[in-house]
């Protein structure tokens, strides 16, 4: 096709006005870009995955949303009804608005079938690396030629999931934050043999949920970790070393740097045995001691105190309550 055709078939076929033909590397690439996505499959229903189903959904795009677990499912559509009625409360959404954003999320449990007609896949699976070499192995296998594989993860390389994959060009980050349908950043990041054409398709479609998307190149934590999780890792030692107290430590990050939240209720909200496995990224992947993990932060993991979702980690949570306890230990 030649360029003077490309460019007059850019609006018929829904391009964003500012790509020019000259914004491709050649033909395919063109096509390839202006294919529209319609068809969204996300890989697990868990804190992620219905934020990130939410979202898709209420931008129009048709979802299917694929968990192993069916009661994980079940909760997933609960979770994104009450976040919408969250919406709803705050005037930014409609009865009929939710009606229409539930209709086009479908769950499903088999992934073969989930994938069959997705025009873009994100994964968003527990964060096990074997686990997510095996979801990509399969989605390679089971999703279309032209689908792009996208993965949601916090810390595993991009580089390494789609080097399992027969289409590692079609394979990128797309690193969403919690809560999502309230987070405006998505980290996008590209693997070693993304290509540019998909990464500029990732950037317009995070732009077409409302959010604004960054890029970034794939190396251990990205830029978001990589900046976060040595801060977490520092308040802890601050804590360990018995510098200051949970809440005195908390405080001075929250009034001294104006956090919205301290470090340690961060910490604890994320899931301390996230935070752990990043840090462990991190320090492997770099090979620096700067980011060994905490001991502190080691025993607690150990020792089934993850934070917010397993009731206690630097203060203890209470059903129904939204005080800040700190935990009997710290006091
Ligand atoms: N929680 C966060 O704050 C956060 C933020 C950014 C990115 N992430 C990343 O998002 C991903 C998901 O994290 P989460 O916090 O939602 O985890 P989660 O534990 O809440 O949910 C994971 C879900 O994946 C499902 N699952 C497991 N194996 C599966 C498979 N083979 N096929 C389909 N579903 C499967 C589980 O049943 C579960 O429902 C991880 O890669 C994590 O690193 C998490």
């Amino acid at each position: 096709m030649p360029p003077c055709l490309c460019v007059s078939l850019l609006p018929q076929l829904g391009c964003p006005s500012f790509l020019t033909f000259s914004t491709f590397r050649d033909v395919d690439t063109f096509v390839y870009l202006c294919a529209s996505m319609k068809n969204i499959t996300v890989i697990g229903g868990g804190t992620m995955g219905n934020g990130i189903a939410h979202v898709f959904a209420q931008s129009g795009f048709e979802v299917t949303l694929v968990d192993v677990a069916s009661a994980a499912l079940d909760k997933a559509l609960a979770t994104i009804g009450a976040n919408l009625d969250r919406q709803i409360k705050k005037g930014a959404l409609s009865e009929e608005g939710k009606a229409a954003t539930l209709r086009r999320i479908h769950p499903m449990t088999d992934l073969k079938n989930g994938v069959s007609n997705a025009d873009l896949v994100v994964e968003a699976a527990t964060e096990n690396i074997a686990l997510k070499l095996k979801i990509f192995g399969d989605l390679d296998a089971f999703a279309p030629p032209g689908a792009v594989l996208a993965t949601n993860t916090s810390s595993i390389s991009i580089t390494q999931i789609a080097a399992v994959t027969k289409r590692p060009t079609q394979v990128i980050g797309m690193h969403f934050m919690n809560p999502v349908p309230v987070m405006k950043l998505v980290e996008v990041i590209r693997g070693y043999a993304t290509s540019n054409a998909v990464c500029e398709q990732i950037m317009t479609l995070s732009r077409q949920l409302g959010k604004d998307p960054v890029e970034v190149n794939d190396y251990p934590g990205f830029v978001a970790n990589r900046i976060l999780m040595p801060m977490l890792n520092e308040a802890i030692y601050t804590l360990y070393e018995g510098v200051s107290g949970v809440e005195e430590i908390d405080t001075v990050m929250k009034l001294g740097m104006a956090h919205p939240m301290g470090p340690l209720q961060l910490a604890d909200f994320i899931g301390l045995d996230v935070c752990l496995s990043i840090l462990r990224v991190l320090h492997d992947g770099f090979g620096n001691p700067k980011y060994a993990p905490c001991p502190l932060l080691v025993n607690m993991v150990t020792a089934g105190k993850l934070g917010a979702k397993s009731g206690e980690g630097f203060y203890v949570y209470t059903p129904g309550s939204k005080e800040l306890v700190v935990a009997e230990r710290f006091r």
